[in-house]
């Protein structure tokens, strides 16, 4: 892998002090500075300057994070809890205006777009087709040049898993997320959908610091 371009790092701290005093505050805190989900992202696409379609981005994290580090492509991001976009739209007035929110469900379709796609964190809240119909409408806007990132849970034997569906089932108990996991994509059809949409790239743990069974994919148009 190659290694990070040598940018600025956003301190978790810092980088929170952005968003609205509460849960969005310590929730952004905690993720940027014990998940390396952002880094992973900006490491994928930091040599890329296609336009960045963010599906399921809730508080527009990913997108403010990528700025941070100095990656100006046009940016877009939808989710379908409009609460979350809200707050993305609150940030990005104060910081980076440019960045596009909306309230959309994936299940729906995805808008016109020609870049980059991440899908971070969201497959495991869509039904086994509803992830083959996203996965193949984001393959299809990867432009030459473009990347397809994707960070889900693995559904896999071992604690790993058991604890990442733990944590996803009392997010939604807890009202965090608006829905609860339906089912676990694996690797393999992820790689069968994107390959068969003309993407190739490779999937691995994406563990960092973090107890969890996430993974991450990283797949481009040759
Ligand atoms: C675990 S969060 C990840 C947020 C963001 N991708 C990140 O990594 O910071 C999952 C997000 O997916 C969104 N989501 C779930 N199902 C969705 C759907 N059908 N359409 C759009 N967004 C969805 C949720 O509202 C939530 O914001």
């Amino acid at each position: 892998m190659n290694p990070l371009p040598a940018v600025a790092r956003p301190r978790a701290r810092e980088f929170a002090q952005q968003f609205p005093k509460g849960n969005p505050r310590y929730y952004t805190m905690c993720k940027v500075a014990m998940d390396p989900l952002y880094d992973a992202v900006y490491e994928a696409l930091a040599t890329t300057s296609q336009p960045l379609l963010d599906v399921g981005c809730g508080m527009g994290l990913c997108a403010f994070y990528l700025r941070e580090c100095g990656l100006n492509v046009p940016m877009r991001g939808l989710d379908f809890d409009a609460s979350k976009i809200a707050v993305a739209t609150i940030v990005a007035a104060q910081c980076a205006p440019d960045i596009v929110f909306e309230t959309s469900d994936a299940r729906g379709g995805l808008p016109q777009h020609a870049g980059s796609v991440t899908i971070l964190d969201i497959l495991q809240y869509l039904a086994l087709d509803a992830q083959g119909e996203l996965l193949s409408a984001a393959a299809q806007r990867v432009s030459i040049g473009g990347k397809l990132v994707i960070r889900t849970s693995i559904e896999a034997p071992g604690w790993r898993f058991a604890l990442s569906k733990a944590v996803d089932r009392a997010a939604a108990a807890l009202s965090w997320m608006k829905a609860s996991p339906v089912v676990y994509p694996r690797p393999e059809t992820i790689r069968r959908v994107l390959e068969a949409n003309g993407l190739h790239g490779t999937i691995r743990p994406l563990w960092g610091h973090t107890p969890f069974n996430n993974w991450l994919a990283v797949f481009e148009r040759t």
